[in-house]
């Protein structure tokens, strides 16, 4: 288990971030626009997560001269999970298409809130690896908890959390179990209700990506 070292919490800062929340919250947004919005976000998240990868120096030849250059990582991997962390994926590869993508089938139970495996698919090379995992909200931290203990066990070691709403109880489990793993989001709301939603939040995110509500 990680060292209690106090969880890096970035609430990323950005007018064109703001905006898209405020769509993704708005209650009559349809699914269509929902996908849309959430793509977006995404990808501001990923141009700000991706902002602390380390770059290979490179010599290259331009048209004219050779020039030094800047590369990424040959081996980063996205891993969603799903339904609503499907919908984080397209944005993060329109940054880095080379990223593979791995899996989590994941289900929070309605009646007590423990989310439950359905599926698990990651790339071998995860250990080399530097791992987003995408899920639009933290709501208990249960789902983000058991994702990072399955990713841990499966050999991954540069792992980040990517949100876009967290609550503080989540964060606070997260801090428990996973204080190591820097969480990216667009917001940190006040706090979650009876039934485990985010509040004020944006409802069921896996719904509403999907049109299933
Ligand atoms: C939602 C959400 C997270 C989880 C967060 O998924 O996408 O995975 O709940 O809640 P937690 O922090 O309390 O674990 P859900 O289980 O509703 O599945 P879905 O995406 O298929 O709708
Ligand atoms: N999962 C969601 O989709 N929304 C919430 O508010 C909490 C958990």
């Amino acid at each position: 288990m990680a060292p209690a070292v106090g969880q890096r919490v970035i609430v990323v800062d950005h007018p064109v971030l703001a905006d898209r929340l405020a769509v993704l919250r708005a209650a009559d947004t349809p699914h269509g626009a929902f996908r849309q919005a959430l793509f977006e976000a995404s990808a501001i998240l990923a141009v700000e997560a991706a902002r602390e990868l380390p770059v290979t120096e490179v010599e290259i030849q331009t048209p004219l001269e050779p020039a030094v250059g800047h590369r990424l990582p040959p081996e980063i991997t996205v891993v969603p999970v799903l339904r609503a962390g499907l919908g984080m994926v397209d944005g993060f590869l329109r940054l880095l298409p080379d990223a593979r993508v791995g899996h989590l089938g994941m289900q929070r139970d309605e009646q007590d809130l423990t989310p439950r495996d359905y599926y698990e698919r990651f790339p071998q090379e995860l250990a080399e690896s530097y791992v987003y995992l995408l899920d639009p909200m933290l709501a208990t931290g249960g789902s983000a908890v058991h994702a990072l203990d399955r990713l841990r066990e499966a050999g991954a070691r540069r792992l980040e959390l990517i949100c876009l709403v967290a609550a503080p109880e989540g964060l606070k489990a997260l801090e428990e179990r996973h204080a190591d793993v820097p969480v990216w989001t667009a917001a940190v709301d006040r706090q979650l209700d009876e039934r485990g939603y985010i509040r004020p939040g944006l409802g069921d995110a896996g719904d509403r990506v999907f049109g299933t509500e």
